[in-house]
């Protein structure tokens, strides 16, 4: 057959990919589905009988688990990734490894179309596709739920099911949960519908991989986690011996103990690339694990300058794998900076696992770094304690510079507070302000710009300088207030008007 107008859809064998498999047959193409099998819990062969049933010219179903474990999770592991410090990226992780086999098979297929069903609104789409651009640069995208033709005519779910109905989609026998799900080997992800509100509480039955800490078990799970280059390479139960030493075994026994024990629930506030911040409740029982001991690990064995650059290129990493830049130039760098900083990074660690929690409990290493002689309290070791005085002297210079400790002694009569507060104490009548300055200080405040337009350069610039040498600011003003008064005085200064 000629593949001119083949379209490769990921598919999931839900209603949703199963309304499109059926959509882009109306629009003329022949579909051949993929369906990834990434750690999540389906029905594999149901999911396959559905797409033939619906007319799918191929069915190509593909176990990826090992690779998105050995390839994709191992380097979020070595780089301590994490995205505005609380989400394990396991959705972002999946996307490149999904994308990677979807292109495959389109490039031996000889298939130019790739189509999916990921929101208009989401991180997905962008992930996914960026991925597949950057590794089949002529392939042609489908986004139904960004084609006004499609989100018209599907606006809800009831349109769903009537297409549904009219076209001989079998339907969820199942109800379908209140919120969206997207499940892999590394985590669960549960966002939107009721969940959309971020102050309501999810439910207690929506988690679907980790007990509630709760209700957790009493006795604590001990473990033992071995680390070669930054990778875990065995675990041991301490309890009963079980050892797992193959990557995708090591993680999915940690997923099971983790999950007993009730750790990696997060329930967040995120920024989305396209801009809007999401509510997002997450598990990531093996992960979380994993990091907590990984850190660990690092700590013994990584010298602290090149820990603090590497720290910085994972804040960088995290953020390029969030917005699906895995397969680009820079993201490709910094995995090999990554993995170089890895080298010795070997050990074990151990650990329990409590209600919630990832205790370390200890650590060692062939290449530790820890020098229990330099530093017990007990030894002298190579070590003079007087150089510690020379090494304070050199490194107190800067602060005994005159103007630097003016200033920091200025900052704090400036900001006196309460309860932690910043507030000051006098007004600024007291303080022997100028009283149009005062007048001019609260209309910035207040947003009146006619008094700011007014005024002009030069009596801004000796507000300025009253601030300065008064070391004040108008009673009850916050510090971002004063923040801003600057920050207007100095837009007024440019020419800029302000309203
Ligand atoms: N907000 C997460 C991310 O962007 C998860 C997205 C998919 N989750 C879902 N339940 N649909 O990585």
């Amino acid at each position: 057959m000629s593949k001119e107008n083949t379209v490769l859809l990921a598919y999931s064998g839900g209603l949703d990919t199963s309304c499109i498999l059926k959509w882009l047959q109306e629009k003329g193409y022949d579909v051949v589905t993929f369906t990834a099998d990434i750690g999540q819990e389906e029905d594999f062969d149901a999911a396959r009988v559905k797409a033939e049933k619906l007319g799918a010219k191929q069915v190509v179903i593909q176990d990826l688990r090992r690779e998105f474990c050995e390839e994709f999770i191992s380097v979020g592991i070595q780089a301590n990734a994490i995205y505005e410090d609380r989400y394990l990226l396991g959705t972002a992780l999946a996307r490149p490894c999904i994308a990677r086999a979807m292109v495959k098979v389109a490039k031996n297929e000889g298939i130019r179309y790739i189509s999916h069903g990921a929101t208009g609104k989401g991180n997905d789409q962008i992930r996914f596709e960026l991925a597949c651009y950057a590794l089949y640069p002529e392939v042609k995208i489908i986004s139904p739920w960004r084609l006004p033709e499609f989100y018209t005519r599907f606006k809800g779910r009831s349109d769903l099911f009537e297409y549904a109905k009219e076209n001989g989609i079998p339907l969820p026998i199942t109800l379908k949960a209140p919120w969206s799900i997207d499940a892999n080997l590394m985590h669960v992800s549960y966002e939107s519908g009721i969940l959309e509100d971020p102050k309501n509480k999810a439910p207690d039955t929506l988690y679907e991989m980790t007990t509630d800490p709760e209700k957790a078990p009493d006795k604590p799970e001990k473990l033992e986690i071995e680390f070669r280059t930054g990778i875990p390479i065995r675990v041991k139960n301490l309890a009963d011996g079980t050892e797992k030493s193959d990557a995708l075994g090591l993680y999915l026994y940690l997923n099971e103990l983790g999950g007993r024990h009730g750790i990696g629930r997060i329930d967040i506030v995120e920024n989305r690339f396209l801009g809007m911040k999401s509510r997002g409740i997450y598990e990531t029982p093996a992960g979380t694990i994993l990091r907590e001991a990984h850190l660990d690990i690092e700590n013994l064995t990584m010298d602290r300058e090149l820990r603090k650059i590497k720290h910085q290129l994972s804040v960088e990493f995290s953020q390029q794998v969030y917005r699906g830049l895995w397969y680009s130039p820079e993201c490709t760098f910094i995995r090999q900076c990554i993995e170089k900083s890895q080298e010795g990074i070997d050990g074990t660690v151990y650990c329990k696992l409590y209600k919630g929690h990832v205790y370390i409990t200890g650590r060692e290493s062939p290449l530790s770094l820890y020098n229990q002689e330099l530093v017990s309290m007990d030894v002298q070791g190579e070590y003079n304690p007087e150089d510690a005085a020379g090494f304070i002297t050199i490194t107190a210079l800067r602060s005994k510079s005159p103007s630097t400790y003016l200033l920091q002694e200025r900052r704090d009569n400036t900001f006196p507070r309460e309860n932690g507060i910043p507030t000051t104490t006098k007004t600024l009548q007291e303080q022997g302000i100028n009283s149009n300055y005062i007048k001019l200080l609260s209309d910035i405040y207040t947003d009146n710009p006619t008094t700011v337009c007014l005024h002009k350069d030069s009596s801004i610039i000796k507000i300025k300088k009253a601030i300065r040498q008064e070391d004040t600011m108008p009673p009850k003003l916050s510090i971002a207030c004063t923040e801003k008064i600057f920050r207007t005085i100095e837009w007024t200064k440019k020419g800029i008007n302000i309203n």
